[in-house]
């Protein structure tokens, strides 16, 4: 690996490294044999496998999560008011946009950095048709009293559940909640280079959700089990009539793209394991005097897509620019928060987003958050590497030279 930048000239350990070889290589390859390119038996197995390691009835296979947080809104007709964390990537708030409703912005919990039910509740007003909820780097937000403020308002609830494929609440999986929606871009939990699965045990967003990806064309199963695909026909038309039943999209995912989840799914656990080791030796090792650490909630798992902490006293910037100028691939998620961001200070002076009150904990966390690096193929000399390095860059971080960042 290059180096870039190091005097010392110590190797780039990267933000993450995607854990795919061999057996990916070989289910892509057979799926490329088979002819089967796209609504193939590799989706319908993907998407059984991945509802039954969810614990939720439905899973539809798509191409981002982007496409999955757009679509369970355009499914449920949500075209007003949608409450959501500012601290959350940009494509939580793009979804709601393009669902064509009004992102309103809430704040956050410290602890967690995951959506504040007592903002949520007093974010909900008499427009409010949807929840969005962001569990953050690989842990799950407080779910059972947003669940509740949810069905008490009749809500949707929509889990954006990008970070945190095997983290769970009370021992259930995002997508349990309401309309779980997940990214298999390189940096998450699974990846199939980019792709995305909607989860929900509701049977008619399933359905329609499905529909809205395929040109807005119902399909159903065809073929016996481990050969089943999705078809246009649907017994009553011949095979050939296609009629549009909603103005769709194409937010396929191809089956060569699920071919490879289904062995990322197959090794998830065991990755997830590895992020774990790492987390847990980063918790025992960075000191607590200068930096605030990841804390798993009570009744919650932690997946660790991302190890994240909070920088005390010292100027964040100077920290990452630091960690970056040592080889350590330090990254910050997210600063500026969402609706901090152009557009949406726009949209928000033109009443086109909303801000439902003081964001003090979102700009508070965004100022000192930073990710340190984590994969499942991360060596112990790498973490040990990272803390040795974090620590010595928050002591020049403090010197009075950075006092300018
Ligand atoms: C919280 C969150 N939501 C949504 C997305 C978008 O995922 P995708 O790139 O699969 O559309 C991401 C991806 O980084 C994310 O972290």
């Amino acid at each position: 690996m290059e180096a870039r930048g190091d005097p010392r000239g110590e190797p780039w350990i990267p933000l993450c490294i995607p854990d795919t070889g061999d057996e990916e290589a070989a289910a892509v390859a057979e799926v490329l044999r088979s002819g089967r390119l796209s609504d193939g038996p590799a989706n319908r197995e993907f998407e059984e496998l991945f509802a039954r390691y969810t614990g939720v009835r439905y899973a539809v296979s798509l191409n981002s999560c982007a496409s999955a947080l757009q679509l369970a809104m355009m499914a449920a007709g949500i075209r007003g008011e949608v409450v959501l964390p500012s601290f959350t990537f940009t494509a939580t708030a793009n979804a709601i946009v393009a669902a064509g409703a009004t992102p309103v912005f809430a704040d956050i919990e410290r602890s967690t950095c995951c959506l504040s039910p007592d903002t949520v509740g007093a974010a909900v007003g008499p427009r409010t048709e949807a929840v969005v909820v962001v569990h953050y780097a690989g842990q799950m937000a407080d779910m059972d009293p947003i669940r509740e403020i949810c069905s008490r308002k009749g809500l949707l609830l929509i889990e954006d559940s990008a970070q945190t494929l095997g983290g769970t609440y009370k021992g259930l999986h995002p997508g349990s909640f309401g309309t779980g929606c997940f990214s298999f871009y390189p940096t998450k939990n699974a990846t199939t280079g980019e792709g995305g699965m909607l989860a929900t045990n509701d049977a008619a967003m399933a359905d329609k959700v499905r529909t809205m990806a395929s040109h807005g064309i119902p399909r159903r199963v065809e073929g016996s089990a481990g050969s089943s695909v999705y078809a246009y026909a649907d017994g009553k038309r011949p095979p050939w009539r296609r009629e549009a039943v909603a103005a769709g999209f194409n937010f396929r995912m191809s089956s060569i793209l699920a071919a490879v989840g289904i062995v990322q799914l197959r090794k998830l656990d065991a990755m997830n394991c590895a992020r774990r080791r790492i987390a847990d030796f980063y918790s025992a090792s960075l000191p607590r005097d200068i930096f605030e650490l990841p804390v798993e909630a009570p009744g919650r798992t932690h997946a660790f897509q991302m190890y994240t902490i909070k920088v005390k006293g010292i100027s964040r910037d100077a920290f990452v620019s630091q960690m970056l100028s040592r080889n350590i691939g330090a990254s910050v998620h997210y600063d500026p928060p969402v609706h901090r961001q152009p557009y949406y200070q726009d949209a928000i002076r033109s009443g086109r987003a909303i801000v439902s009150g003081p964001l003090d904990m979102t700009d508070q966390v965004a100022k000192s958050i930073v990710s340190l690096p984590i994969y499942p193929s991360m060596t112990q000399e790498q973490a040990y590497r990272v803390v040795r390095v974090a620590i010595e860059c928050a002591k020049a971080a403090a010197s009075p030279r950075y006092q300018r960042f």
